[in-house]
């Protein structure tokens, strides 16, 4: 067993953060224009879904429905790939996808100093908000714009073509130069609204000192943080940053954890389709770069609780399932992955079998062989829960 510096990389990566952006006016009503965009049905094909159609502000930013995926596209009914995440807190933090070069002794001390970091969507493949949010704009499984004349289009005959044609200027009667203005608008708003990162839940007033744990939440803090036990911490970081601001719990690295493939993402029905996250379909660098294949950007668990489908294929539906996803993936791999036609165990049936050494078995819990007993207890199970539960917004808990 291996027990590999992930915190202290993640300290590193830490300096690559970008700051919170600094609010000035033009910026203002470029934000608030955003905000206009964000909710606006009518920049769809169908005419009927928004960007919060998937990202719903009272489910933190994530669906307000238990779908693996969703569906879109001009007729309402072309389903996705992927499990829509939660965008509150992670947008502003998100570093460009990077792949760290060791620059000092101290870094090249450090096993796999060389692993890539951030970028935009559960593969990272895009550096800025306005390159991901012309994704769903023109995807035919999503808002299905059929091309940039016909987004500024719609631009134009929105209720608030007005303060877009004074926001942007000349731009606004040029397609490609009004779709570049409201791309930058919808990133304004989703670097700078408050509503992406209350900090009010009940970590964040522990953090400050006013509020204390349950005996049972600090059982399952220190489950999560324990490098032996549940080793969480390691890739979902719980640490405040030097500058004191509040953990997002991830650090923004990818790996591979072998969750079983979903048979509810009709794309699946495809034997020979897979989605190999860093090396695509949907990203293009990376195509054949086998180390890179069944990796996934490990997503922050802040509103965690709240979340109706989990992983980057939404295989799992609720917390409880995901939690014991990591207590007995290795011990009753029966439980979580069919037999194949030969009768012997498809272990990890998400990859081609070639690609399934991909699969982390080195970072704890993520170790055990098949026959051990699961990582946790039903009781530690229940700590680790109401440890999560802390990180829902609003969720203030039981007096300690
Ligand atoms: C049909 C559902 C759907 C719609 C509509 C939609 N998204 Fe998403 N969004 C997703 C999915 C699925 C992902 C993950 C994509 C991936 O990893 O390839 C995602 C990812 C993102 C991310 C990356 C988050 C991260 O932490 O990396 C951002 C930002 C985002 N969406 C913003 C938007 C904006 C802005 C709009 C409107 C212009 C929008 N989305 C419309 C489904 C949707
Ligand atoms: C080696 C790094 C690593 C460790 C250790 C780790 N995780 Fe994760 N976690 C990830 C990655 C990567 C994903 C996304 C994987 C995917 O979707 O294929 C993830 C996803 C999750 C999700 C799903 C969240 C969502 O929004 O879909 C939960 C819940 C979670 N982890 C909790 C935990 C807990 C609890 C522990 C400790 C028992 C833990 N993780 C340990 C990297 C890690």
């Amino acid at each position: 067993m291996t027990l590999r510096p992930r915190r202290l990389r993640a300290a590193l990566a830490g300096a690559l953060w970008l700051a919170w952006p600094a609010a000035h006016p033009a910026a203002d009503e470029s934000a608030a224009i955003g905000r206009l965009l964000f909710f606006d049905p009518s920049l769809s094909a169908s005419g009927r879904l928004s960007c919060a159609g998937c990202h719903n502000p009272k489910r933190a930013f994530a669906p307000d429905n238990a779908l693996a995926v969703q569906r879109g596209g001009a007729d309402g009914r072309r389903a996705g790939l992927r499990a829509v995440p939660s965008l509150a807190y992670v947008l502003p933090r998100t570093p460009a996808w990077h792949q760290p070069r060791a620059s000092s002794q101290s870094e090249r001390l450090l096993e796999n100093d060389s692993e890539p970091a951030g970028g935009f969507g559960w593969d990272g493949r895009f550096d800025t908000l306005r390159a991901q949010a012309a994704f769903p704009l023109f995807d035919p499984a999503e808002m299905a714009n059929a091309n940039i004349d016909d987004f500024a289009a719609r631009l134009r005959r929105a209720p608030y073509a007005g303060r877009l044609r004074a926001l942007c200027g000349a731009a606004f009667e040029d397609a490609a130069a009004l779709g570049a203005c409201a791309l930058a608008a919808l990133e304004q708003f989703e670097l700078q609204d408050p509503a992406f990162h209350p900090f009010s839940s009940k970590y964040d007033r522990v953090l400050d000192g006013k509020a204390a744990f349950t005996a049972q939440e600090a059982r399952g803090k220190r489950l999560f943080d324990d490098p032996r036990r549940g080793n969480c911490a390691s890739c979902h970081d719980d640490t405040p940053g030097a500058d004191g601001s509040h953990p997002l719990f991830t650090d923004f690295r990818f790996a591979a954890l072998g969750v079983p493939r979903n048979p509810e993402i009709p794309a699946n029905a495809d034997a020979a389709y897979f989605d190999l996250g860093l090396c695509g379909p949907l990203r293009h660098d990376r195509t054949g770069d086998r180390p890179s294949c069944g990796l996934f950007k490990t997503p922050g668990l802040r509103n965690v609780a709240t979340r109706r489908a989990f992983f980057h294929n939404g295989r799992f539906h609720t917390l409880r399932e995901a939690l014991r996803f990591y207590s007995e993936r290795d011990g009753r791999p029966a439980k979580w992955y069919p037999r194949a036609a030969d009768g012997t165990l498809d272990l990890f049936d998400d990859l081609p079998r070639d690609l399934r050494g991909n699969v982390d078995r080195s970072d704890e819990p993520l170790t055990r062989k098949a026959g051990d007993p699961p990582v946790f207890s039903e009781a530690e199970l229940d700590d680790l829960e109401a440890f999560l539960n802390t990180l829902t917004d609003g969720y203030q808990g039981t007096a300690p």
